[in-house]
């Protein structure tokens, strides 16, 4: 990027932080130390005793909207393995999405994350989901094998300096983790992987097929970490899901926060489906009706007796976001017991309930609340992560 494009865009967004703090500074004088609106890293507590959650503005502020772009550039979830069997090549429209960036899953001897941007004037090269021996651009013909490397290209024999590296389709991170791929478009730091798949390998999701009657795509009037905030707590469920509330002990549900993450355990009521622990796992003994993961920071791997159902979270704009639903089936015919057979009603009354709280987000007498300090440790890990992101 030149200097005159990077120049006046920071300059402006300089300008509207500043006139940010100075509002907060007018609107919450509690942010304030000595007059000087509290930074980011410093907004919320480490003790959740004493921490309040993130104010209102970032649920609604287009600058602040702006400044989170960055945090959907670490791991995302891009596809089960089930889905590339199906097609061996796959274009990845949600992660596109959420960073801005074509891609395309590829399954030929080995597996790659390639840029679906052709090298020569920038075709996207694929259009949708297919199984292909090479990958031929449909603008002038430029192939390239299942690798990313450039084997033909018509009428540039005479072309000097060429091929080159930049000739090749650029390569993203892949990491393949209990039969589920994820990339990653900057440097990020790697996921707790060995210790989730103790706790969750046993379901050996590998083997699960992809079942797209399960597809959804939900059109929220909210912003996107209202939804995160919503899912990272089992507190709601008594007040907000009846129906869930039946299969899941209450007083029994658990929450555990890790770097990159959190996992919610739900627990059976009695006489109610549950996991069939193997001898030596770490929950090995407890009515377990479901696992429930979040990982940094918009995506949910929720774990039940049948099988997988993921939701990713995309921001739309400061209000609005989208969640894609995908399943991944192990044990068909236990989808309709338990803690995992009422998703679409407990949806439905999920974003009922985080519309209404989007709404309130413009009060001008709503800015933050506090946490419950045994219900909302989710919550609290989540907010401390977008304000280190921020620092
Ligand atoms: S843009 Fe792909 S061959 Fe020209
Ligand atoms: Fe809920």
């Amino acid at each position: 990027m030149s200097l005159r494009s990077w120049l006046p865009e920071n300059i402006v967004l300089a300008y509207f932080l500043t006139e940010k703090r100075l509002e907060t500074h007018r609107a919450n004088p509690q942010d304030c130390v000595r007059g000087v609106a509290v930074m980011s890293g410093e907004m919320i507590h480490p003790d959740i005793r004493r921490a309040q959650t993130l104010p209102s503005r970032f649920y609604t502020d287009p600058v602040e909207h702006q400044r989170l772009k960055g945090v959907f550039k670490g791991w995302q979830f891009a596809a089960h393995l089930a889905e590339l069997e199906a097609n061996s090549v796959l274009p990845v429209d949600h992660l596109e999405a959420l960073t801005g960036e074509p891609v395309v899953l590829v399954k030929g001897e080995n597996t790659h994350c390639l840029s679906n941007v052709c090298t020569h004037r920038g075709m996207r090269l694929v259009l949708e989901p297919c199984t292909k021996s090479t990958l031929q651009c449909r603008y002038h013909g430029r192939t390239f094998d299942l690798g990313g490397k450039l084997r033909h290209m018509p009428e540039f024999e005479q072309a000097i300096g060429f091929p080159s590296e930049a000739d090749h389709l650029h390569q993203f991170p892949l990491k393949r983790w209990m039969g589920l791929y994820f990339t990653a478009m900057a440097d990020a730091p790697p996921l707790p992987w060995t210790m989730l798949e103790e706790r969750l390998g046993f379901l050996a999701p590998e083997a699960f097929t992809y079942d797209p009657s399960r597809d959804r795509d939900h059109a929220v009037e909210a912003n996107w970490m209202l939804y995160v905030d919503n899912y990272l707590e089992g507190f709601h469920i008594p007040y907000v899901h009846p129906e869930l509330n039946q299969a899941l002990d209450h007083a029994g549900y658990e929450t555990e926060t890790f770097e990159g993450g959190v996992l919610q355990i739900g627990k059976a009521v009695d006489g109610d489906l549950m996991f069939d622990l193997p001898p030596g796992h770490p929950d090995e003994g407890q009515a377990i009706a479901a696992y429930y993961l979040w990982l940094f920071p918009n995506m949910m791997f929720n774990f039940y007796p049948w099988g997988l159902s993921v939701n990713i979270v995309t921001p739309v704009s400061p209000t609005t976001c989208r969640v894609l639903y995908r399943g991944y089936v192990g044990q068909a015919e236990l989808a309709s017991q338990g803690a995992g057979s009422v998703l679409d009603t407990v949806e439905d009354q999920d974003q009922w309930v985080i519309e209404a709280v989007q709404k309130s987000m413009h009060s001008a007498v709503y800015d933050r609340g506090r946490y419950s300090p045994t219900r909302e440790q989710g919550v609290h890990h989540f907010h401390r992560m977008i304000d280190r992101f921020l620092s």
